[in-house]
């Protein structure tokens, strides 16, 4: 049984953890988030010590190290921007850590992990789910058996509404999240790259609060993209169906069908990682190249090969009305 502390234990994605931690026959120590409404812990582990200040969750940690309980991962659900520092936290404490996506902001905090993995010897890993989706590894495999200089077309349209509420939270914060496209993209630009290889070119069309759009050329692929968090920007049989979410993705015009097998993904991701096999830090690179290569972009305006949702109709900043 290995013995786990968890960083950001009262958000929404933290019972993933707990469900995954409490599957895989593990236990956790202790858990911490500045935030108190944590009754959720009672589902899983009513004997896990809970803080909501860093610098007791820190000392509790230290102590439990001395009385010989050696914490073996500590897993991360914070806020993006925190995850570095979180996983330092991990690491410096000998443990390894399992890290909520994207695992940081920049390219260059990636390096200073690296490092400090080689010096404590532990790991660090990232829950890079979609991955482990059936349907993802399905269309990987299809790729990888036909033609090496196949070139396919590839349209990515991913819409996930969310209320007034994202651009009060540290989501709807481009410093705390790193933006759209990092924070609900990330998941896709790992899969893109992981199934069609190097990015050639990279350009966004449009970038606004609500709103990306661009285009991605990989080795294997060109692809139209398109992500939103603005319920206005669904389709229509989407809209009249009641639905909030809307994700499609075609290859060669064809849908790819994967709205099933979303919810034992981060146990999967666990298992994978206990068993020595989860994704390690040089597997996220890609993909946060690709996202902060977005941020920094000029959004070059609706010319060239940009996705047709692009187009609809733009909307204020709730908060930034004139
Ligand atoms: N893999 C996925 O499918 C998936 C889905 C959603 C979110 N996420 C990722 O999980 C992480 C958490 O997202 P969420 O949706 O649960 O967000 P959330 O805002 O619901 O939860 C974040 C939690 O972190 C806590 N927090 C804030 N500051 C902190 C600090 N200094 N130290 C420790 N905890 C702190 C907050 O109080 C909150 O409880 C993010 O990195 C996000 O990108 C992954």
């Amino acid at each position: 049984m290995k013995n786990f502390a968890l960083i950001g234990a009262s958000g929404y994605i933290a019972p993933r953890h707990l469900q995954a931690i409490k599957e895989t026959n593990n236990t956790l120590l202790a858990a911490y988030d500045p935030f108190d409404g944590v009754g959720i812990m009672d589902n899983y582990f009513p004997r896990a010590d809970f803080f909501t200040e860093y610098e007791r969750f820190e000392r509790h940690i230290d102590k439990l190290k001395r009385l010989g309980h050696q914490l073996d991962y500590v897993s991360i659900c914070s806020p993006n921007y925190l995850h570095d520092s979180h996983i330092r936290f991990g690491l410096k404490n000998g443990a390894n850590v399992i890290c909520e996506k994207p695992l940081v902001l920049n390219p260059w905090n990636l390096e200073g992990l690296v490092q400090l993995e080689k010096e404590t010897g532990k790991h660090v890993y990232n829950i890079l789910q979609l991955r482990l989706h059936e349907s993802i590894i399905a269309l990987k495999e299809k790729v990888d058996n036909a033609p090496r200089d196949k070139i396919f077309d590839f349209d990515l349209t991913y819409i996930a509404s969310r209320g007034k509420w994202y651009y009060t939270s540290w989501k709807g914060n481009e410093q705390k999240s790193g933006g759209i496209a990092t924070n609900i993209g990330v998941h896709f630009f790992d899969m893109l790259s992981w199934i069609f290889g190097d990015v050639k070119e990279n350009l966004v069309h449009l970038h606004e609060h609500d709103r990306a759009a661009g285009y991605l050329e990989f080795e294997r692929a060109k692809v139209r993209w398109f992500l939103s968090i603005n319920a206005e920007t669904l389709p229509e049989s989407a809209k009249k169906a009641g639905k909030t979410t809307y994700r499609s993705m075609t290859l060669e015009g064809e849908e790819i069908e994967f709205s099933a097998g979303f919810t034992d993904l981060h146990n999967k991701s666990y298992k994978a990682i206990l068993a020595g096999d989860g994704f390690r830090i040089s597997e996220a690179l890609n993909a946060i190249k690709i996202v902060h290569k977005i941020r920094n972009t000029k959004p070059i305006g609706l010319v060239g090969e940009y996705h047709p949702y692009a187009n609809k109709p733009l909307s204020p900043h709730p908060f930034h009305l004139k």
